[in-house]
C-alpha cells in the first residue's frame, strides 16, 4: 500500500512511581497500526488501557521505548512540540464528553480552533460544517444542558475532528450512553473512519462497540495480544473515497487548512 503505519509502538514501557514505590504498567509493548485502521483496545480495569492510551495521543510519555505516530517519533519532542503536535493531528473522545456548560454548542467545538491563525469567520464556519457531519445542524446554539447525552457526545466528537486531526482516540466513547445513542455514536464512529478515512483507536470495554472496529486487541497484566476469534480484519477502506473525490467536510477543512497557510 506503500503508506506508513499511523502508529508504531517499540518496546514500550510505563511505570509510574508513588512514594519511591514502582508501579509497572505497560511492559515492553510492540505495535503496529495501519493508516485508517480502526481499533479497539479492551482489557480489564486497571490494565492500562488508559494509560497507552495517553502515550499514543502524546498526553504522557513512556518509561522506555519509542512511539512513532505517522513518521515522527514522539519520545524525541520537547513538551511544546507535542502539545503543538496534539492539537493540530489528535482528536480526543471522551467518556464525559467534557463540554464547557456556560458555551454554546458552536462555541465548544470552535475551542481547538482558537490555537490556530484561522479568522473567526472562518473558525464558526468550519465548527458549523463539523456539527453538521455529527448531524446537529440546528442545534449550534443548544448549551450542553439542553442537549441529550447523545448529543452532547456528538458536539464532542465534532469537537475532536474541526482541526481535521489523522488520529482519533477515545476513551470509553460510549460508557455513558444508553444502547440506542450507543449504536448512534458508534455509526458516527465508523463513518469518521470508513468515510472520512480517521484512524482511530478506541478504548471500550463493551464487546458490542469492539466488534464495529476493525480490529480488536486485549491488553492484559501488561501485555497486548490480537483478538483471533474473529475473521481477517476488514483492510482499510482509504482507497474507496479517493475515487468519487472528497467529502464536502474535506473540502472544506482543506479550504480552510491552505488559508491557513497563506497567512
Ligand atoms: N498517574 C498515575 N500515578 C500512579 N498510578 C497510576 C496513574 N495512572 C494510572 N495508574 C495506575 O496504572 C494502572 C493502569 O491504569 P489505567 O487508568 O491505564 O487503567 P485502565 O485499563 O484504563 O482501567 P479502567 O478500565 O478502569 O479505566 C492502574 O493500576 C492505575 O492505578
Ligand atoms: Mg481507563
Amino acid at each position: 500500500m506503500g503508506r506508513p503505519p499511523a502508529i508504531i509502538l517499540r518496546q514500550v514501557s510505563k511505570e509510574y512511581r508513588r512514594d519511591q514505590i514502582r508501579i509497572p504498567v505497560l511492559s515492553r509493548l510492540d505495535l503496529t497500526v495501519a493508516e485508517g485502521e480502526f481499533l479497539a483496545l479492551m482489557g480489564p480495569s486497571g490494565s492500562g488501557k488508559t494509560t497507552l492510551l495517553n502515550l499514543i495521543a502524546g498526553l504522557d510519555r513512556p518509561t522506555s521505548g519509542e512511539i512513532i505516530v505517522h513518521d515522527l517519533d514522539l519520545t524525541r519532542l520537547s513538551d511544546s512540540q507535542i502539545s503543538r503536535w496534539r492539537s493540530d493531528h489528535v482528536g480526543f473522545i471522551f467518556q464525559t464528553y467534557n463540554l464547557i456548560p456556560v458555551l454554546r454548542a458552536d462555541e465548544n467545538v470552535e475551542l481547538p480552533l482558537l490555537l490556530t491563525k484561522l479568522s473567526r469567520r472562518e473558525r464558526r464556519q468550519r465548527a458549523r460544517t463539523a456539527l453538521r457531519i455529527v448531524g446537529l445542524e440546528g442545534r449550534e446554539d443548544h448549551y450542553p444542558r439542553q442537549l441529550s447525552g447523545g448529543q452532547e457526545q456528538r458536539v464532542a466528537i465534532a469537537r475532536a475532528i474541526v482541526t481535521d486531526p489523522y488520529l482519533l482516540v477515545a476513551d470509553e466513547p460510549t460508557g455513558d450512553l444508553d444502547r440506542q445513542s450507543a449504536e448512534e455514536i458508534l455509526n458516527l464512529m465508523e463513518q469518521l473512519n470508513r468515510e472520512f478515512e480517521k484512524t482511530i483507536v478506541m478504548v471500550t470495554h463493551d464487546p458490542n462497540a469492539a466488534k464495529r472496529a476493525t480490529r480488536i486487541l486485549h491488553l492484559d497484566k501488561g501485555q497486548l495480544v490480537d483478538d483471533v476469534t474473529r475473521a481477517e480484519p476488514s483492510p482499510p477502506k482509504v482507497a474507496e473515497s479517493a475515487a468519487s473525490g472528497d467529502p464536502p467536510y474535506v473540502a472544506d477543512l482543506d479550504t480552510a487548512r491552505r488559508q491557513e497557510a497563506r497567512l
